[in-house]
């Protein structure tokens, strides 16, 4: 196991009655390293993200984060960790601005330094103009943005990110490719879940690919790659074949056609 390892899990489960989202899972996140959980709805990636963030507690299996237990909510974990949701959670009823100033307080920030900083972040993602602006006025990918950027701006260690693309369009997505490198440069480290395996070939240095709660295939791009060209395939196709993705689409097409005939030949 690498010393630089900042998120260590091992065997970790979480079951919700008969259903299985954690199965056995197993990774490690280094030091300065984007690190992507790919995988299809349902996956279990936001479990696996909410376990670490002692959000919930697992059925069984080992969690370090900083060499400490995420289960007993360690202050030391919460300060050094930025964390963007699945869902927006930001005050619609506030502005941008008083969101990072409240974010300023609450963590005991230089005010000044994080206005500035936040100027440059919302700049660079082409955002300035809503910097005053109520959040309930911004659009999905805006709101996107501000979460992203509340999240960095105590320039944590680990930065943990739950579908933090899917708003965003093209330019921004560089952009944030650039902030995270910018992160990880700087030693931190990222996690971040996907379900877009173009996504996570742009921006993770390494993947875990998880289906049904369980590790199907783990390792940087090129390492995955070597392994589709083995098998004469494109990296989204052995994507797809792990996940069960390329037979149940078919499946699901064929099952939809077939009902769609019969109701026009009932017509
Ligand atoms: N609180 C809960 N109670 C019961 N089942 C749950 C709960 N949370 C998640 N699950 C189930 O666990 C499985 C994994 O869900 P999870 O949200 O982790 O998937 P995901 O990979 O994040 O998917 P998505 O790409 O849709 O966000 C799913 O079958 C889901 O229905
Ligand atoms: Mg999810």
């Amino acid at each position: 196991m690498s010393d630089n390892a900042i998120v260590k899990v091992r065997n970790l489960k979480k079951y919700f009655e008969n259903v299985k989202a954690v199965d056995g899972i197993s990774f490690n996140v280094s030091k300065g390293e984007v690190f992507g959980l790919l995988g299809p709805n349902g996956a279990g990636k936001t479990t696996t993200i909410k376990l670490l963030l002692g959000l919930l507690e697992p059925n069984e299996g080992e969690m370090e984060i900083f060499g400490l237990n995420p289960e007993r909510n360690d202050v030391q974990i919460k300060a050094n960790t930025g964390y963007v949701s699945e869902e927006p959670l930001i005050f619609k009823s506030l502005t941008p601005k008083d969101i990072f100033n409240f974010i300023s307080s609450i963590r005991e920030l230089n005010e000044a330094e994080v206005q500035e900083r936040a100027r440059e972040y919302l700049e660079s993602l082409d955002a300035m103009e809503f910097y005053e602006q109520m959040v309930a006025t911004l659009s999905h990918g805006n709101k996107q943005k501000m979460q992203i950027i509340s999240a960095i701006l105590h320039d944590p260690k680990l930065l943990i990110l739950d579908e933090p693309l899917a708003g965003l369009d093209a330019k921004s997505v560089k952009v944030m490719k650039e902030i995270l490198d910018l992160h990880t440069e700087g030693g931190g480290a990222v996690l971040f879940s996907t379900h877009i395996m173009e996504i996570a070939q742009e921006l993770c240095d390494r993947i875990a690919i998880i289906n049904k709660g369980k590790l199907v295939g783990i390792g940087t791009i090129e390492e995955l790659q070597e392994q589709a060209d083995k098998l004469g395939a494109s990296l989204e196709d052995v994507f797809l074949r792990l996940t069960e993705q390329d037979t149940s689409v078919n499946e699901i097409v064929g099952k939809l056609r077939e009902s769609f005939k019969k109701k026009q030949e009932l017509m």
